[in-house]
């Protein structure tokens, strides 16, 4: 095994070649079928709905070897866990993980311990585990997803650690069987990695090369979540909003949103947009087309230009609102957003340009963060003189003002009826909860018999972060 070793690489990561990228069909050999047999996988996803979607695919495949999942993990015989990158607390919450796993393993040698997702793909990270964490069997990273059943087999057969990851643009994966977490509301890549290369940003040394699905595959994988009953789709990529460009000449995310459009799924979704790559047409399909939900995530990262700039972002913030406000002009629409502060530089002024932004475009929601060097990436390089202190008092300014206008957005809400996709029994006796077309999380009154239906519900309260409702005819 050892002499197979591939460790990660950044030089070989970063390279963005005119190469075709190769499309190529998954298939589970006989010989993996049967390893699961007697079996129990247990997995752990860290990072965004990206990194969900692909434990989908991990969990279709080890169920297809005949593994049963496991949510104890003292009850695993194989313990996966698929990891992110994007801030430090994201590994920190894994290498905990691997803590614990390494006394669950010292009681039960048998065990067999892997890790992949985007933490695997880091130079830094794999040294780590081949140092300090012997005890992990395998490690493989986001472009070789489907060599799980043959990685698996192995370490059945070999106690030496083995480490598969590669540093490539990367292909695209058709038909890796998955298993769907919701019954109701279905993940569908349309497009992998990224070629922006924000300066903070580590996930297009992760991820590799962006690289469109073909059409008709999305097309045909929505059709059958149709068939299947599924109520909503959202459609993922770092940036969805550069869907096409690799591929086609004439056809970009509105075609495609467009297409399917066509079979007549409820929800479409799609996360995320570049605001870059946003255009005049996409917003007119936005506009148009009931099923496409008024729902966009729109991340600005900061509101002064200057570090917009630092940060590569490619928009300023004049070219951001102007985007924004076409938006907006379409009824009903929610935007939310992400802002990252104390980027290495950011002033005080540049700060409040941030909090400007905020109190202008008055975003239903947003995701806020500290900025987290990230290994090898430019901005890591940067001099940052701010500090934690106040990194954290800008966060918790920033906070304050989108919890107030989350809270104004959803006080909008209030006595008026909406469309909501109810997807389960909440915490509270005798209450459901499930989403607004522009993604507002409902607890709403009401008998089991509504879970998996799209029903009217008014809203009967507002807070910050969520809706009480009742069903209505
Ligand atoms: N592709 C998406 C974002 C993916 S990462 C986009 O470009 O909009 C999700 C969010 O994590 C980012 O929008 C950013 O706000 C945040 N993020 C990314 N790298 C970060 C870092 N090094 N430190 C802090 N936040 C970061
Ligand atoms: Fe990261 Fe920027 Fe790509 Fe988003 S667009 S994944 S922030 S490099
Ligand atoms: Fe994290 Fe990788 Fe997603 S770094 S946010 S899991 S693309």
């Amino acid at each position: 095994m050892g002499d197979s070793m591939q460790i990660p690489n950044y030089e070989k990561a970063r390279v963005r070649s005119k190469d075709k990228v190769l499309f190529r069909n998954f298939k589970m050999l006989d010989e993996y079928l049967n390893i699961g047999i007697d079996k129990k996988f247990f997995l752990k996803t860290y990072g965004c709905q990206m990194n969900e979607h692909d434990s989908e695919n991990l969990k279709g495949m080890l169920k297809l070897m005949n593994f049963q999942e496991t949510e104890d993990m003292n009850d695993a015989d194989f313990i996966l866990l698929n990891t992110c990158s994007i801030r430090e607390n994201a590994h920190n919450k894994a290498f905990g993980m691997l803590g614990r796993i390494k006394h669950l393993k010292e009681k039960n040698p048998n065990i067999i311990v892997a890790l992949c997702g985007c933490m695997a793909q880091e130079v830094g990270v794999v040294e780590e585990i081949r140092k300090k964490y012997k005890f992990v069997n395998f490690v493989f990273g986001t472009h070789n997803l489907d060599d799980l059943p043959k990685l698996l087999k192995n370490s059945f057969n070999d106690s030496k650690q083995n480490i598969e990851v590669k540093s490539i643009e990367g292909d695209v994966i058709e038909d890796i069987p998955v298993k769907r977490d919701n019954p109701y509301k279905a993940y569908v890549n349309i497009i992998y990695g990224c070629d922006k290369f924000c300066t903070y940003c580590i996930v297009p040394y992760t991820r590799g090369k962006q690289r469109s699905r073909k059409k008709e595959d999305i097309i045909n994988e929505v059709k059958e979540l149709v068939h299947d009953g599924y109520q909503e789709v959202t459609l993922l990529g770092q940036n969805v909003n550069a869907y096409g460009k690799d591929l086609y000449d004439n056809y970009s995310l509105a075609e495609l949103l467009e297409d399917i459009s066509k079979t007549n799924i409820p929800r479409i979704r799609f996360i995320t947009s570049h605001p870059w790559d946003f255009t005049d047409k996409m917003v007119e399909v936005i506009r148009n087309h009931d099923n496409i939900l008024n729902f966009v995530h729109l991340p600005v990262q900061s509101g002064s230009s200057r570090i917009l700039k630092l940060m590569g972002r490619k928009y300023t913030k004049e070219s951001y609102l102007e985007l924004y406000d076409k938006l907006r002009s379409i009824d009903n629409i929610s935007i939310t957003t992400d802002i990252i502060v104390g980027f290495p530089g950011e002033t005080d002024e540049d700060f409040k340009e941030t909090l400007d932004l905020v109190n202008y475009c008055k975003f239903d929601s947003a995701f806020t963060f500290i900025y987290s060097p990230r290994e090898n990436t430019p901005a890591s390089k940067l001099k940052d003189d701010i500090t934690l202190k106040e990194k954290e008092e800008r966060l918790y300014e920033l906070n304050e003002l989108i919890n107030k206008y989350s809270k104004e957005s959803n006080d909008k809400m209030l006595n008026n009826t909406y469309s909501v996709l109810i997807e389960g029994e909440s915490t509270k006796e005798g209450m459901l909860f499930g989403y607004t077309e522009t993604n507002k999380l409902v607890n709403v009154k009401g008998t089991i018999d509504n879970i998996g239906k799209i029903v009217n519900v008014k809203i009967t309260d507002a807070k910050s972060f969520s809706l009480d409702g009742e069903i209505v005819e």
